[in-house]
């Protein structure tokens, strides 16, 4: 049987995932597309073969022809959504974060924990891109020891005018938490963010975050958001025997009339694309088999926990102390 996916959100994500599962995933179609542009979701359905579009994205979740639903709108309209899908028993990949605030991802939580199983898988797609999922692999097989910090760099070419100090942790770091927390296999218990002073209402889009995990390890992030010459985000996972590097660009390099070059992305798209299509892919392998993967509910809590966190400790200036509290059996 063919998955039917809905995709909620026809905007940047929506339609790279509508394109990826109409032309790169196994085992599914795509059922339904809702966007509250209806126009928007019009064109991306002509572009890629969606069945049908729903003016409410409520409709898409009862919608008897999907199986199943990714959510690819704004982040502030994540949680009611995975909610609903919960209601209505099906499997939902939720764009990252999980929810816009702490107090929706307890909710997801709860409702998750009543419901007995687990239905929900949050976009955390570098778990599946090749190279950290490689990284992590070897670090396994014990080929550096046991790992004892990473440092990370992620700057983005540029960010909308409305994006915030805020959402530069929120949004952008938090795919970086998720890394620290996948690589080096502890949790975090405290963080710190440096920025430097900018004038009142300007975007803080030069950070350091330094994250310390129970263990003692420490993870730094470098976060400049308006880089301006491209996407360019990177990993170092240091052991006590080693190094594993997730590099910036792709792996050949043109060497001609004296020079060295190499392409890399200018937006995520393209550097995280393998990374994309196996996390489509797993999902919906998992939908099929009915055994979850890949980063769950609780990631996304736990990723949404540390990243308030940091905007606190942002905001006043300091250290903070994180508890996340304790896993629950659902997620072992
Ligand atoms: N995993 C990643 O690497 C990655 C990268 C970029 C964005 N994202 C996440 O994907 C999500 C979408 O980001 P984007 O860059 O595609 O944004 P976008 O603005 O390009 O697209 C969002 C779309 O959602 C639509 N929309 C707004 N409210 C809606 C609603 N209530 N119901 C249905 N549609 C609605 C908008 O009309 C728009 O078309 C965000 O949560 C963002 O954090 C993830």
């Amino acid at each position: 049987m063919s998955i039917g996916i809905g995709i909620i959100g026809a905007g940047v994500m929506g339609a790279d995932h509508a394109r990826t599962v109409a032309s790169a995933v196994g085992g599914a179609h795509l059922a339904a597309l809702s966007d509250a542009d209806a126009d928007r979701a019009a064109r991306v359905a002509a572009e890629t073969g969606a069945r049908r579009c729903h003016a409410d994205s409520m409709a898409l979740i009862a919608d008897p022809a999907v199986d199943a639903v990714l959510i690819a709108s704004p982040d502030a309209t994540h949680a009611a959504f995975v909610l609903a899908c919960l209601n209505a028993g099906k499997p939902v990949l939720c764009e990252k974060p999980l929810a816009a605030t702490l107090a929706e991802a307890e909710v997801i939580i709860a409702a998750e924990k009543a419901l007995g199983r687990r239905l929900v898988q949050v976009g955390f797609m570098r778990r599946f891109d090749p190279a950290y999922a490689g990284m992590k692999a070897r670090l396994d097989a014990g080929e550096i020891g046991p790992a004892v910090m990473l440092h990370a760099v992620h700057r983005n070419a540029a960010v909308p005018p409305w994006f915030t100090s805020e959402m530069v942790i929120t949004n952008s770091a938090v795919h970086d938490i998720d890394v620290a927390r996948f690589l080096l296999g502890q949790e975090i218990v405290a963080a710190t963010v440096f920025a430097p002073p900018v004038p009142a209402g300007a975007l803080r889009d030069r950070q350091f975050l330094v994250m310390e995990t129970a263990g003692g390890q420490l993870a730094t992030v470098e976060l400049f958001v308006n880089a301006a010459y491209g996407y360019d985000v990177r990993a170092e996972l240091v052991g006590e025997r080693g190094t594993l590097t997730r590099a910036p660009r792709d792996a050949v390099a043109l060497r001609q009339s004296g020079r060295e070059s190499g392409a890399f992305a200018l937006d995520w798209r393209g550097h995280f694309a393998a990374a994309y299509q196996r996390q489509l892919q797993a999902w919906v392998q998992s939908i099929r088999s009915a055994v979850p993967v890949g980063p769950s509910a609780w990631d996304g809590y736990a990723a949404t926990a540390i990243a308030t966190a940091c905007v606190g400790g942002l905001a006043r200036g300091e250290r903070v102390a994180v508890d996340i509290g304790t896993r629950p059996a659902l997620y072992d």
